[in-house]
Protein backbone atom coordinates (compact mmCIF):
# COMPACT_ATOMS: atom_id res chain seq x y z
CA UNK A 1 0.00 0.00 0.00
CA UNK A 2 1.59 3.35 -0.81
CA UNK A 3 0.05 6.87 -0.87
CA UNK A 4 -0.81 7.26 -4.31
CA UNK A 5 -2.83 3.84 -4.11
CA UNK A 6 -4.42 5.37 -0.68
CA UNK A 7 -5.53 8.54 -2.15
CA UNK A 8 -7.10 6.63 -5.57
CA UNK A 9 -8.88 4.59 -3.18
CA UNK A 10 -10.33 7.53 -1.25
CA UNK A 11 -11.31 9.25 -4.58
CA UNK A 12 -13.09 6.00 -5.90
CA UNK A 13 -15.19 6.00 -2.76
CA UNK A 14 -16.03 9.30 -3.03
CA UNK A 15 -16.90 9.07 -6.63
CA UNK A 16 -19.31 6.05 -5.85
CA UNK A 17 -20.55 7.09 -2.71
CA UNK A 18 -21.37 10.61 -4.11
CA UNK A 19 -23.09 8.50 -7.03
CA UNK A 20 -24.90 6.85 -4.89
CA UNK A 21 -26.57 9.23 -2.64
CA UNK A 22 -27.22 11.48 -5.66
CA UNK A 23 -29.32 8.24 -6.85
CA UNK A 24 -31.13 7.64 -3.53
CA UNK A 25 -34.76 7.22 -4.24
CA UNK A 26 -35.54 7.90 -0.43
CA UNK A 27 -34.63 8.72 2.80
CA UNK A 28 -34.23 5.44 3.97
CA UNK A 29 -32.13 4.35 1.52
CA UNK A 30 -29.76 7.58 2.11
CA UNK A 31 -29.27 6.77 5.83
CA UNK A 32 -28.55 2.94 4.59
CA UNK A 33 -25.70 4.34 2.86
CA UNK A 34 -24.70 7.42 5.31
CA UNK A 35 -24.05 4.10 7.58
CA UNK A 36 -22.18 2.13 4.92
CA UNK A 37 -19.82 4.78 3.96
CA UNK A 38 -18.97 6.89 6.77
CA UNK A 39 -20.16 4.15 9.63
CA UNK A 40 -18.37 3.08 12.34
CA UNK A 41 -17.45 0.07 10.51
CA UNK A 42 -18.01 2.07 7.25
CA UNK A 43 -15.59 1.71 3.82
CA UNK A 44 -14.35 5.28 4.54
CA UNK A 45 -12.80 3.25 8.01
CA UNK A 46 -11.99 0.51 6.35
CA UNK A 47 -9.57 2.64 3.61
CA UNK A 48 -7.88 4.37 6.31
CA UNK A 49 -7.50 1.10 7.88
CA UNK A 50 -4.00 1.15 4.62
CA UNK A 51 -3.37 4.29 6.54
CA UNK A 52 -0.74 2.39 8.96
CA UNK A 53 1.66 1.07 6.13
CA UNK A 54 2.24 4.24 5.15
CA UNK A 55 5.58 6.41 6.44
CA UNK A 56 4.87 8.80 9.13
CA UNK A 57 5.18 11.82 6.77
CA UNK A 58 3.00 10.60 4.21
CA UNK A 59 0.11 9.91 6.93
CA UNK A 60 -1.16 13.75 7.40
CA UNK A 61 -1.73 14.10 3.54
CA UNK A 62 -3.53 10.98 3.42
CA UNK A 63 -6.13 12.50 6.66
CA UNK A 64 -6.43 15.62 3.94
CA UNK A 65 -7.69 13.78 1.74
CA UNK A 66 -10.04 11.53 4.04
CA UNK A 67 -11.14 14.67 5.51
CA UNK A 68 -12.13 16.04 2.48
CA UNK A 69 -14.13 13.14 1.13
CA UNK A 70 -15.96 12.42 4.14
CA UNK A 71 -17.32 16.87 3.79
CA UNK A 72 -18.05 16.10 0.29
CA UNK A 73 -20.31 12.67 0.99
CA UNK A 74 -21.88 14.01 3.70
CA UNK A 75 -22.38 17.56 2.11
CA UNK A 76 -24.02 15.36 -0.80
CA UNK A 77 -26.21 13.58 1.70
CA UNK A 78 -27.45 16.47 3.60
CA UNK A 79 -28.54 17.78 0.11
CA UNK A 80 -30.25 15.29 -1.17
CA UNK A 81 -31.88 14.28 1.94
CA UNK A 82 -33.53 17.96 1.81
CA UNK A 83 -34.46 17.18 -1.42
CA UNK A 84 -35.94 13.87 -0.60
CA UNK A 85 -37.76 14.94 3.08
CA UNK A 86 -39.42 17.49 0.87
CA UNK A 87 -40.45 15.26 -1.47
CA UNK A 88 -41.47 12.91 0.92
CA UNK A 89 -43.84 15.55 2.82
CA UNK A 90 -44.89 16.82 -0.30
CA UNK A 91 -46.49 13.40 -1.02
CA UNK A 92 -47.35 13.00 2.56
CA UNK A 93 -49.70 16.15 2.02
CA UNK A 94 -50.99 14.76 -1.22
CA UNK A 95 -52.32 11.66 0.18
CA UNK A 96 -53.69 13.28 2.97
CA UNK A 97 -55.12 15.91 1.33
CA UNK A 98 -59.19 16.12 2.50
CA UNK A 99 -61.77 18.26 1.07
CA UNK A 100 -63.13 20.20 3.58
CA UNK A 101 -65.98 21.48 1.34
CA UNK A 102 -67.37 18.11 1.38
CA UNK A 103 -70.56 18.30 3.84
CA UNK A 104 -70.27 16.18 6.89
CA UNK A 105 -72.41 13.07 7.63
CA UNK A 106 -75.72 14.52 9.85
CA UNK A 107 -75.91 13.31 13.34
CA UNK A 108 -78.93 12.19 14.16
CA UNK A 109 -80.84 14.10 17.38
CA UNK A 110 -82.92 13.41 19.55
CA UNK A 111 -85.91 15.80 21.08
CA UNK A 112 -87.63 16.04 24.06
CA UNK A 113 -91.07 13.86 24.11
CA UNK A 114 -93.95 16.38 23.13
CA UNK A 115 -95.63 15.60 27.05
CA UNK A 116 -91.97 16.21 28.41
CA UNK A 117 -91.12 19.42 26.70
CA UNK A 118 -94.41 20.45 27.94
CA UNK A 119 -94.04 19.81 31.51
CA UNK A 120 -90.84 22.15 31.23
CA UNK A 121 -92.60 25.23 29.20
CA UNK A 122 -94.94 24.65 31.93
CA UNK A 123 -92.84 24.52 34.98
CA UNK A 124 -90.63 27.28 33.41
CA UNK A 125 -93.80 29.90 33.31
CA UNK A 126 -94.47 28.42 37.15
CA UNK A 127 -90.94 29.46 37.83
CA UNK A 128 -90.83 33.07 37.59
CA UNK A 129 -93.55 32.81 40.40
CA UNK A 130 -91.47 31.21 42.60
CA UNK A 131 -93.32 27.88 41.89
CA UNK A 132 -90.83 24.84 42.56
CA UNK A 133 -90.46 21.36 41.61
CA UNK A 134 -91.10 18.25 43.18
CA UNK A 135 -91.64 14.69 42.80
CA UNK A 136 -94.59 12.27 44.06
CA UNK A 137 -94.53 8.86 43.37
CA UNK A 138 -96.26 7.13 40.58
CA UNK A 139 -97.04 3.62 42.54
CA UNK A 140 -99.26 5.69 45.61
CA UNK A 141 -101.53 4.18 48.10
CA UNK A 142 -104.82 4.62 48.55
CA UNK A 143 -105.13 6.77 51.35
CA UNK A 144 -103.28 9.81 49.67
CA UNK A 145 -104.35 9.37 46.27
CA UNK A 146 -107.78 8.70 47.57
CA UNK A 147 -109.06 9.22 51.12
CA UNK A 148 -106.69 12.19 52.20
CA UNK A 149 -108.38 14.02 49.41
CA UNK A 150 -111.50 14.00 51.02
CA UNK A 151 -112.29 10.53 48.93
CA UNK A 152 -113.46 8.46 51.53
CA UNK A 153 -114.08 4.50 50.66
CA UNK A 154 -116.77 3.90 48.03
CA UNK A 155 -117.53 7.83 47.13
CA UNK A 156 -119.24 7.98 44.18
CA UNK A 157 -116.09 10.28 42.75
CA UNK A 158 -113.54 7.09 42.88
CA UNK A 159 -115.38 6.37 39.48
CA UNK A 160 -113.83 9.20 38.43
CA UNK A 161 -110.61 8.28 39.34
CA UNK A 162 -110.98 4.84 38.72
CA UNK A 163 -107.42 2.78 38.42
CA UNK A 164 -105.03 -0.06 37.74
CA UNK A 165 -104.18 -1.90 41.40
CA UNK A 166 -100.64 -3.23 42.49
CA UNK A 167 -100.58 -6.98 43.82
CA UNK A 168 -99.74 -5.34 47.21
CA UNK A 169 -103.02 -4.25 48.99
CA UNK A 170 -103.66 -0.37 49.81
CA UNK A 171 -100.90 0.60 46.54
CA UNK A 172 -102.15 1.26 43.51
CA UNK A 173 -101.13 3.95 40.24
CA UNK A 174 -101.62 7.25 41.08
CA UNK A 175 -105.04 8.49 39.11
CA UNK A 176 -103.75 12.50 39.10
CA UNK A 177 -100.74 14.09 40.74
CA UNK A 178 -102.83 15.53 43.56
CA UNK A 179 -101.68 12.83 45.90
CA UNK A 180 -98.14 15.18 45.35
CA UNK A 181 -100.47 17.85 47.42
CA UNK A 182 -100.47 16.12 50.31
CA UNK A 183 -97.40 14.53 50.49
CA UNK A 184 -95.67 18.55 49.75
CA UNK A 185 -97.89 19.50 52.77
CA UNK A 186 -96.88 16.26 54.90
CA UNK A 187 -92.62 17.55 54.30
CA UNK A 188 -92.61 21.24 53.78
CA UNK A 189 -93.61 24.40 56.18
CA UNK A 190 -96.13 27.06 54.10
CA UNK A 191 -95.46 29.37 52.77
CA UNK A 192 -95.87 26.39 49.91
CA UNK A 193 -95.70 27.14 46.05
CA UNK A 194 -94.82 23.53 44.51
CA UNK A 195 -95.16 22.11 41.11
CA UNK A 196 -95.30 18.45 40.80
CA UNK A 197 -95.20 17.25 36.99
CA UNK A 198 -95.79 13.21 36.35
CA UNK A 199 -96.83 10.24 35.35
CA UNK A 200 -100.53 9.23 36.18
CA UNK A 201 -102.79 6.65 34.92
CA UNK A 202 -106.25 5.50 34.87
CA UNK A 203 -108.76 2.30 34.36
CA UNK A 204 -109.86 4.00 30.61
CA UNK A 205 -111.23 2.91 27.56
CA UNK A 206 -108.62 4.87 25.42
CA UNK A 207 -109.88 6.72 22.56
CA UNK A 208 -108.83 10.18 21.17
CA UNK A 209 -109.49 12.05 24.41
CA UNK A 210 -108.76 9.42 27.08
CA UNK A 211 -105.20 7.15 27.75
CA UNK A 212 -104.74 4.87 30.31
CA UNK A 213 -101.64 6.33 30.77
CA UNK A 214 -100.68 10.10 30.56
CA UNK A 215 -98.94 13.05 32.24
CA UNK A 216 -100.24 15.65 34.37
CA UNK A 217 -98.72 19.01 36.41
CA UNK A 218 -100.62 19.75 39.74
CA UNK A 219 -99.38 22.95 41.21
CA UNK A 220 -100.18 24.14 45.12
CA UNK A 221 -100.05 27.10 46.41
CA UNK A 222 -100.62 27.80 50.45
CA UNK A 223 -99.87 30.22 53.01
CA UNK A 224 -101.66 33.20 55.11
CA UNK A 225 -104.46 34.71 53.35
CA UNK A 226 -104.03 33.17 49.73
CA UNK A 227 -107.94 33.83 47.88
CA UNK A 228 -109.22 32.58 45.07
CA UNK A 229 -108.53 36.02 43.04
CA UNK A 230 -105.31 35.26 43.43
CA UNK A 231 -105.49 31.85 41.86
CA UNK A 232 -107.45 33.85 38.99
CA UNK A 233 -104.60 36.22 38.21
CA UNK A 234 -101.68 33.33 38.25
CA UNK A 235 -103.92 31.40 36.00
CA UNK A 236 -104.31 34.72 33.71
CA UNK A 237 -100.57 35.02 33.58
CA UNK A 238 -99.96 31.76 32.38
CA UNK A 239 -102.26 31.96 29.69
CA UNK A 240 -100.91 34.62 28.38
CA UNK A 241 -97.20 33.13 28.48
CA UNK A 242 -98.59 29.60 27.17
CA UNK A 243 -100.81 30.79 24.68
CA UNK A 244 -100.51 34.25 23.36
CA UNK A 245 -101.00 37.79 25.63
CA UNK A 246 -104.29 39.18 25.67
CA UNK A 247 -105.89 35.56 25.36
CA UNK A 248 -109.41 36.41 27.38
CA UNK A 249 -109.77 33.47 30.29
CA UNK A 250 -113.07 32.65 32.35
CA UNK A 251 -113.42 30.46 35.43
CA UNK A 252 -116.84 28.08 35.10
CA UNK A 253 -117.63 26.36 38.54
CA UNK A 254 -116.43 22.83 38.29
CA UNK A 255 -116.44 19.52 41.19
CA UNK A 256 -113.64 18.05 43.04
CA UNK A 257 -113.70 16.28 46.35
CA UNK A 258 -110.89 18.03 47.09
CA UNK A 259 -110.75 22.01 46.15
CA UNK A 260 -114.11 24.16 47.40
CA UNK A 261 -115.03 25.90 45.39
CA UNK A 262 -113.83 24.14 42.31
CA UNK A 263 -113.27 25.95 38.82
CA UNK A 264 -112.31 24.71 35.35
CA UNK A 265 -110.57 27.59 33.96
CA UNK A 266 -110.81 28.02 30.32
CA UNK A 267 -109.22 30.15 27.54
CA UNK A 268 -110.67 31.68 24.64
CA UNK A 269 -111.04 28.95 21.49
CA UNK A 270 -107.51 29.46 19.63
CA UNK A 271 -109.22 28.28 16.53
CA UNK A 272 -111.76 30.70 16.40
CA UNK A 273 -111.60 33.28 18.69
CA UNK A 274 -114.54 33.37 20.09
CA UNK A 275 -117.37 32.98 17.55
CA UNK A 276 -116.97 29.16 17.99
CA UNK A 277 -115.95 26.40 15.71
CA UNK A 278 -115.81 22.68 15.75
CA UNK A 279 -112.80 22.63 17.98
CA UNK A 280 -114.40 24.58 20.45
CA UNK A 281 -117.58 22.78 20.67
CA UNK A 282 -119.51 25.90 19.02
CA UNK A 283 -118.55 27.41 22.24
CA UNK A 284 -115.61 29.78 22.05
CA UNK A 285 -113.72 28.22 24.91
CA UNK A 286 -111.04 25.82 25.35
CA UNK A 287 -110.75 23.98 28.99
CA UNK A 288 -107.28 24.23 29.98
CA UNK A 289 -107.60 22.98 33.71
CA UNK A 290 -109.05 22.01 37.07
CA UNK A 291 -108.27 23.83 40.10
CA UNK A 292 -109.84 25.43 43.23
CA UNK A 293 -109.30 26.41 46.80
CA UNK A 294 -107.57 23.30 48.85
CA UNK A 295 -110.40 21.92 51.10
CA UNK A 296 -109.89 22.52 54.94
CA UNK A 297 -110.27 18.86 55.35
CA UNK A 298 -107.22 18.17 52.82
CA UNK A 299 -105.09 21.03 54.63
CA UNK A 300 -105.93 19.29 57.90
CA UNK A 301 -104.96 15.79 56.50
CA UNK A 302 -101.49 17.69 55.28
CA UNK A 303 -101.14 18.23 58.97
CA UNK A 304 -102.15 21.95 58.60
CA UNK A 305 -104.50 24.59 60.68
CA UNK A 306 -107.37 25.57 57.74
CA UNK A 307 -107.96 28.18 60.06
CA UNK A 308 -104.60 29.89 59.67
CA UNK A 309 -103.51 28.17 55.91
CA UNK A 310 -105.25 29.31 52.89
CA UNK A 311 -104.41 27.74 49.42
CA UNK A 312 -105.11 26.60 45.95
CA UNK A 313 -104.46 23.91 43.87
CA UNK A 314 -104.76 23.29 40.23
CA UNK A 315 -103.82 20.19 37.73
CA UNK A 316 -103.59 20.17 34.32
CA UNK A 317 -102.40 17.86 30.83
CA UNK A 318 -99.44 18.43 29.33
CA UNK A 319 -100.61 16.76 26.34
CA UNK A 320 -103.91 18.45 26.62
CA UNK A 321 -102.02 22.06 26.09
CA UNK A 322 -99.65 20.44 23.27
CA UNK A 323 -102.95 19.60 21.23
CA UNK A 324 -104.74 23.14 22.22
CA UNK A 325 -101.42 24.82 20.76
CA UNK A 326 -100.50 22.90 18.13
CA UNK A 327 -104.27 21.42 17.00
CA UNK A 328 -103.68 17.92 17.36
CA UNK A 329 -106.99 15.99 17.85
CA UNK A 330 -106.03 13.03 18.90
CA UNK A 331 -104.25 12.23 22.72
CA UNK A 332 -103.03 8.45 21.60
CA UNK A 333 -100.21 10.22 19.23
CA UNK A 334 -98.06 10.99 22.64
CA UNK A 335 -97.75 7.12 23.34
CA UNK A 336 -97.60 5.78 20.01
CA UNK A 337 -94.00 6.35 19.58
CA UNK A 338 -94.38 7.25 16.13
CA UNK A 339 -91.51 9.62 14.72
CA UNK A 340 -93.38 10.54 11.93
CA UNK A 341 -95.54 12.84 14.72
CA UNK A 342 -92.28 12.88 17.24
CA UNK A 343 -90.46 14.48 14.84
CA UNK A 344 -92.28 17.36 14.07
CA UNK A 345 -91.24 18.81 18.19
CA UNK A 346 -87.96 20.03 16.59
N1 LIG B 1 -106.70 16.06 40.12
C1 LIG B 1 -107.71 16.60 39.25
C2 LIG B 1 -107.90 15.65 38.07
O1 LIG B 1 -107.13 14.75 37.90
C3 LIG B 1 -107.33 17.98 38.75
C4 LIG B 1 -107.28 18.99 39.85
C5 LIG B 1 -106.09 19.23 40.52
C6 LIG B 1 -108.39 19.69 40.22
C7 LIG B 1 -106.05 20.17 41.53
C8 LIG B 1 -108.36 20.63 41.22
C9 LIG B 1 -107.17 20.86 41.88
O2 LIG B 1 -108.83 15.77 37.34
Amino acid sequence: MDLAQLTQDLEDLRADAVAGVDGAADVATLEALELDVLGRKGRLTSVLRGIGALPVEDRPRVGAVANAVRQAVESAIAERGTVLRAGALEARLRSEAIDVTMPGRPIRRGTLHPSIEAMSEIAAIFAQFGFVVYESPEVEDDLTNFQKLNIPPDHPARDLWDTLYVDIPGLLLRTHTSPGQIRVMESTKPPIRALLPGRCFRYEAVDASHGFEFFQVEGLMIDEGVTLGDLRGLLDQFAHAMFGAGKKTRFRPGYYPFTEPSVAFDVECLVCGGPGCAACGRSGWMTILGAGMVHPVVLQYGGLDPERYQGFAFGMGPERIKMLRHGITDLRLFLENDLRFLEQFR
